[in-house]
């Protein structure tokens, strides 16, 4: 399988101390790539790798076969979208405001607005269900309201490669089910995506390859099936469960038998 987003052998962290050591990583084009793994086992440090927002101290993130440092930004913004786990907006910005700053990445000195990027805000707000909410201030959302939002800004920057940061955060039951409906909508229509979860059985459910961290390394990784086993999950979180067939989709659902192993 082609593939042009990958991590090679990469060292990242911050401040002279990495999170994560010599991590390799294939994105497989076209893949809906999910990220599960404890707190702090550096989940978002490799998705910021892999977004260019932070610099690897050693490897290098290739995109295209190339190293992400030596692109611009721009030209990267153009192909590769990402919503990270928690951003502020900027004091008083409406809601479709916010979502045509995803448009930046496409426009130029000559051309400023164009029905395409007007065309790409109206679906991104419709897609995410925040139409109504376009006049409201960012601020005065609720938080499931301001990340759909934020999804929404991402969507509208329309890149072959969509990385996400925990997109189902605060939103309740229904609105997750939407949101990963949606991403599994771009994933059949060919977009690239990577996303970081926590919930397990949406992983097994979503995921076409899955990647399972511990402590700053890739412990394992494939399909859901082969992931989310008992022995796998019980060695990422140190938590004894059962896996049983989930009854609606197939996939492996996992049931915590109780505390966890100390
Ligand atoms: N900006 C930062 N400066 C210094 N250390 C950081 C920074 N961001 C994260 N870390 C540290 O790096 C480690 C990995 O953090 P990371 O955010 O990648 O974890 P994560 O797997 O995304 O966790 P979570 O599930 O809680 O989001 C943690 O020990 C964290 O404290
Ligand atoms: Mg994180």
């Amino acid at each position: 399988m082609p593939v042009s987003l990958l991590a090679s052998d990469v060292t990242l962290g911050y401040d002279q101390s990495p999170v994560i050591t010599g991590l390799s990583l294939d994105v497989p084009d076209h893949s809906f790539t999910i990220v599960i793994g404890p707190n702090a086992c550096g989940k978002s440090t490799l998705l910021r790798g892999l977004a260019r927002l932070l610099a690897p101290t050693a490897g290098a993130v290739l995109l295209d076969g190339q190293s992400i440092q030596r692109q611009k930004s721009k030209d990267v913004a153009k192909r590769l979208g990402l919503l990270p786990q928690s951003s502020l907006a900027p004091d008083g910005i409406t809601v479709a405001d916010l979502v045509a700053r995803g448009r930046f990445p496409h426009q130029h000195a000559l051309r400023t607005w164009s029905r395409d990027d007007e065309a790409a805000v109206a679906a991104a707000m419709a897609a995410t269900n925040v139409t109504e909410l376009s006049r409201r201030l960012v601020d005065e959302l609720s938080g499931g309201q301001r990340q759909r939002v934020w999804v929404a800004m991402a969507l509208a920057q329309q890149t072959g490669h969509l990385l996400l940061d925990e997109p189902t955060t605060f939103l309740d039951i229904a609105h997750q089910i939407d949101l990963m409906e949606l991403f599994a909508e771009l994933h059949r229509g060919g977009t690239t995506l990577v996303a970081v979860l926590h919930d397990l059985n949406h992983a097994a459910r979503y995921a076409s390859h899955l990647v399972a961290m511990r402590d700053g390394e890739i412990v394992a990784q494939g399909e859901p099936r082969e992931i989310i086993t008992e022995q796998i999950v019980e060695a990422v979180y140190d938590l004894p469960c059962r896996v049983i067939t989930d009854p609606v989709s197939g996939t492996p659902l996992v049931l915590p038998l109780g505390g966890r192993r100390p």
